[in-house]
């Protein structure tokens, strides 16, 4: 592992305890399926951006506009990462500074409106995020957060229901996008409904931004006030957020990232996110939006004919929600006896679970992390069949050992990008 040999070298002659802990993350992540489908492998080039001296400079402010001298150069680098951004979904702005997606929609919020006012976002049992309003979040405490959800017979969203949930609350701010939802969201639809009733439209696109930098998922950019998104999910960049909007919204955005929200930024993880940009205009990374979704189509067939519950269905993006009540599991004895097997999934509330959230009846699953490492839609019916196999005999030792040997063999025909 060129890449990862090099780092941890360094590594161990400063920290050798350290450089064992990172030794032993690597070698999970080379021999595990990576199912959660908030993950994904930043490239070297990501990392070696991250990694590099960039860590030393303090910049507060914005290119031109430092509260700092020396800035000659980052300020060319914030420059190319906003204009790569812009260029890429289409956008009037770009803010590359939020730490990460929850600071992004905290400055987004605070761009929008004021403490005490009310924000309609998405129930976080039905897929939203806890920054949308969740009473244990800033979100939920700092604004009156009332939530829409799914319908329950379809457990999608009905634009009707959100509409009349929408007139009943009065919002200044309407938030869309989730964490666990399985289907595309009608961006025009949330447009009309925000204008009906004279709020502002913030979309969260954390989890499905790569799809809509490759073409695979419709864009929120051109509907939204306010676009927010994570970098390190389907995007594959390093871990950080990002902020969307036209012209007319960047100074208050900007003013509420910092000094609103945040200190100064963090340009080692600026220039990767520049980095991750960048690949995304090379046609290889439009393959793998597309790739991504047709994974997730093959994984969530091969589930359902196996005769698993999928909410709603099935998928239309990267992830899907495994339905564990009719098999009378739950999402936490899932989760470890995946853990066992060398199958990384995470445990997950579903629409109208009765389920408490630290044990919740469902388990979500996605493609883009498998998909970096180059699996295709065979892949996708081997570990359909394996996630099947497992979960019809979740303490059997015969049944772990063979499992865990084909997902390792899985993992060693498509190794990580870091040798
Ligand atoms: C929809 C959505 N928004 C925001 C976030 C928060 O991102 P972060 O963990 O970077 O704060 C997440 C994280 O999973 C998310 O799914």
């Amino acid at each position: 592992m060129a890449v990862a040999a090099e780092r941890l070298g360094v590594l161990e002659a400063a920290d050798p305890e350290l450089a064992a802990l990172l030794q032993g993350e690597l070698d999970r992540q080379e021999h595990t399926l990576e199912l959660i489908p908030s993950e994904n492998i930043a490239s070297p080039a990501v990392l070696a951006a991250l990694g590099s001296w960039l860590t030393n400079k303090y910049a507060e402010g914005t290119p031109g506009r430092r509260y700092y001298g020396g800035c000659e150069w980052v300020d060319q680098i914030e420059s190319l990462c906003q204009e790569r951004a812009r260029k890429l979904f289409s956008a009037e702005h770009a803010n590359v500074q939020p730490h990460c997606g929850s600071s992004a929609n905290m400055a987004a919020y605070m761009a929008l409106c004021q403490a005490g006012d009310t924000i309609l976002g998405m129930d976080l049992s039905h897929g939203g995020h806890l920054s949308h309003g969740s009473p244990v979040s800033f979100s939920g405490i700092l604004y009156h957060a009332e939530f829409y959800g799914v319908s329950e017979a379809t457990e999608r969203l009905d634009y009707d229901l959100v509409l009349a949930r929408a007139r009943e609350v009065r919002p200044k701010v309407l938030v869309a996008g989730a964490s666990a939802y399985p289907r595309t969201f009608d961006f025009a639809a949330l447009r009309r409904i925000a204008d009906e009733v004279g709020a502002a439209l913030l979309v969260d696109m954390a989890h499905f931004a790569g799809l809509v930098a490759g073409g695979a998922h419709p864009s929120p950019v051109p509907h939204a006030d306010i676009v927010t998104l994570t970098t390190h999910k389907t995007l594959r960049g390093p871990w950080g957020g990002m902020i969307l909007c036209p012209e007319s919204r960047a100074k208050d955005v900007d003013k509420a990232v910092f000094p609103g929200v945040q200190g100064g930024p963090m340009l080692h993880a600026i220039a990767g996110k520049a980095v991750a940009l960048h690949a995304w205009s090379q046609p290889e990374m439009r393959d793998y939006a597309q790739r991504v979704v047709a994974n997730a189509a093959r994984l969530a067939e091969g589930l359902m004919a196996r005769g698993l519950r999928l909410v709603s269905g099935g998928t239309d993006n990267h992830l899907m929600l495994l339905d564990l009540r009719p098999l009378q599991l739950t999402g936490r004895r899932v989760q470890e006896a995946f853990d066992r097997a060398g199958i990384t999934v995470n445990r997950n509330s579903i629409p109208f679970d009765t389920a408490s959230k630290f044990n919740p009846s469902g388990v979500r699953l996605g493609t883009p992390a498998v998909t970096t490492r180059g699996m295709g839609v065979a892949e996708m019916d081997e570990i359909a069949a394996l996630v099947a196999e497992l979960i019809s005999d979740l303490d059997g030792e015969a049944t772990l050992h063979r499992v865990s040997a084909r997902a390792r063999a899985l993992c060693e025909a498509f190794p990580l990008p870091y040798s």
